[in-house]
């Protein structure tokens, strides 16, 4: 185990995603941007956290909302330019906040000038930076792959007379990182925005960057669900040959090698995959290689595919803490900019409180998106105002546009995201005149409150941000609880998942004190033989 005083920023802090489109238009375009990020980090630094990841602000044609870069070493007029991000990277580090933003390192737009040119004849130096190939035999796709945003993974395109892969939108076209001019071109981007002051990197679908040398046909999904929409064809088969190839670990100590020349820079993966694998993102001891890869790949496992459920949720952790090497740090995230609100996938506001507490007391970095500090849900979208291709393409139940809609200021017009009478690119919460920053800021026991208190907990407290870890198997069911140590300090957490009161009784332990409650309405000492909770109540409690 790491010591406490030897942690790195993004061991002991608490990471804040924004995405940029959503967060504070100042130019009155109904489209949020950089300057008005700049705006907030005053709020940012009351709140608490430590470090911003921004989604992509690059130069787009925005067929993904970002994620189709056609350049990566520039800011998007939409969201400023170059300058504005220097100011933002210098206003933050003034506030003491760290600056990670999104790599895109997979794909990219096919407006960018290195596919351009590579579409633009067979013999063109850069047709390898992408994959072509001829079609089938029979004709067709060169193989079965599938799009995460549904159809085929691949292209024809009828000048050079081949096809191109793309695993998301047709517009996002995969880059060939087999190809050394293709690796070093990608470093430099690193470096460009390391220069600029750069704290570090969210990489986007990182697994995904090697495939299969042959690129072989994925076998079919023996589990895929029934009435999957008919042009999803990727969840009809196994991601065995796009993604998660062994051959891409290499790749990554290289990226991380790139890091490694600047100081104290950090490297955040998005990956999933069997925690075995998933385990090896962090370097490999048994390869040689441990501490050499990621610094964090992102760990999902809170978020997906979980339900409401105590012994679920202590489950995932602690199966996640016994397959963790001594030099790899935990971390979790509650939600983001794919997936549906936290406090909607799991019920509402009384367990997105519990979902705070364990978020932000558990061993190692949490991610918090946007809007989960004030209790947003998802919006519902007219089928009409559906912007997310993957919502266009796969159906409204699957557009991800829910959970991106624009921040809740204050009550005025556009809920203080957009000026009055501008339209938002997304429409705004029907909540928004109650659920907003300033209505929670002032209330002593709302959700935003909740988020402070225990940031600025957790923030002062060793045990909190670097201590150990330990369950604690406590009658009845649906609550979980845990201690978190360091030295002589002990700490009890205990959140009750239920819709209806427990009371425990904490082996070994005779009293303590509550610090927090998630009701916001007691601090005070207990008797740890009968605890007793309310319905979705988490205590903190020191010993
Ligand atoms: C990642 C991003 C997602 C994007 C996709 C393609 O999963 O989080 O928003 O659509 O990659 O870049």
């Amino acid at each position: 185990m790491i010591a406490n005083d030897n942690l790195h920023w993004w061991q002991r802090g608490v990471v804040y995603q924004i995405y940029p489109r959503s967060f504070k238009d100042t130019t009155g375009n109904g489209v949020g941007d950089l300057q008005g990020v700049i705006e907030k980090l005053d709020y940012l630094h009351d709140l608490g956290i430590d470090a911003l990841w921004l989604s992509p602000f690059y130069p787009s044609p925005m067929a993904d909302f970002g994620y189709d870069v056609a350049d990566y070493c520039d800011v998007d007029p939409l969201f400023g330019d170059l300058a504005t991000f220097d100011r933002l990277v210098a206003e933050a580090h003034k506030r003491r906040l760290k600056i990670i933003i999104d790599w895109v390192p997979n794909h990219t737009s096919d407006q960018h000038p290195w596919f351009i040119e590579s579409r633009s004849s067979r013999d063109n130096p850069k047709r390898d930076w992408y994959f072509w190939r001829d079609p089938a035999p029979g004709g067709g796709p060169p193989n079965n792959w599938g799009s995460f945003f549904g159809g085929p993974a691949w292209t024809y395109d009828e000048r050079t007379g081949q096809y191109y892969l793309h695993q998301f939108c047709k517009e996002q076209p995969e880059l060939n990182w087999r190809n050394p001019a293709v690796k070093a071109a990608m470093f430099d981007t690193l470096r460009f925005w390391m220069k600029r002051g750069v704290d570090g990197f969210r990489m986007d679908v990182i697994g995904l960057i090697i495939k299969d040398k042959d690129l072989r046909d994925n076998p079919p999904n023996p589990a895929a669900p029934p009435n999957l929409p008919a042009n999803d064809l990727f969840s009809r088969l196994l991601q065995v040959y796009n993604m998660d190839q062994d051959d891409v670990h290499s790749v990554i100590r290289e990226i991380r090698g790139v890091l490694d020349e600047y100081d104290d820079r950090c490297g955040i993966g998005e990956l999933w995959g069997p925690l075995d694998r998933w385990v090896k993102y962090y370097g490999d001891a048994s390869a040689g290689s441990a501490g050499e890869e990621l610094h964090l790949p992102f760990n999902f496992r809170l978020m997906d595919g979980m339900t409401w459920n105590a012994q679920q949720m202590r489950a995932v952790v602690d199966s996640l803490e016994a397959a963790l090497p001594d030099f790899a740090w935990p971390n979790y995230v509650l939600g983001n900019h794919d997936r549906t609100r936290l406090a909607t996938r799991f019920g509402g506001e009384a367990q997105a409180r519990v979902a705070a507490m364990l978020l932000l007391t558990l061993r190692g970095t949490p991610t918090i998106y946007y809007g989960e500090e004030i209790g947003m849900e998802d919006v519902p979208i007219p089928p009409d105002k559906i912007q997310d291709p993957q919502g266009i393409n796969l159906g409204p139940e699957r557009t991800r546009d829910v959970c991106r809609t624009p921040m809740q200021w204050d009550a005025g017009p556009n809920a203080g995201f957009s000026p009055a009478g501008v339209e938002t690119w997304l429409p705004i919460a029907a909540d928004y005149v109650t659920r907003n920053v300033a209505a929670l800021s002032a209330d002593p026991h709302s959700i935003l409150t909740l988020y402070k208190r225990l940031l600025r907990l957790r923030r002062a407290t060793p045990a909190l941000y670097g201590g150990s870890y330990r369950p604690l198997d406590v009658e009845p069911d649906n609550v979980y609880v845990y201690l978190r140590k360091a030295d002589a300090q002990r700490y009890l957490i205990a959140l009750n998942f239920a819709t209806e009161p427990r009371t425990l009784a904490i082996p070994g332990e005779t009293g303590g004190r509550i610090l927090l409650s998630t009701h916001l309405d007691r601090e005070e000492a207990v008797s740890l033989d009968a605890l007793s909770l309310r319905a979705n109540e988490g205590v903190i409690i020191a010993l």
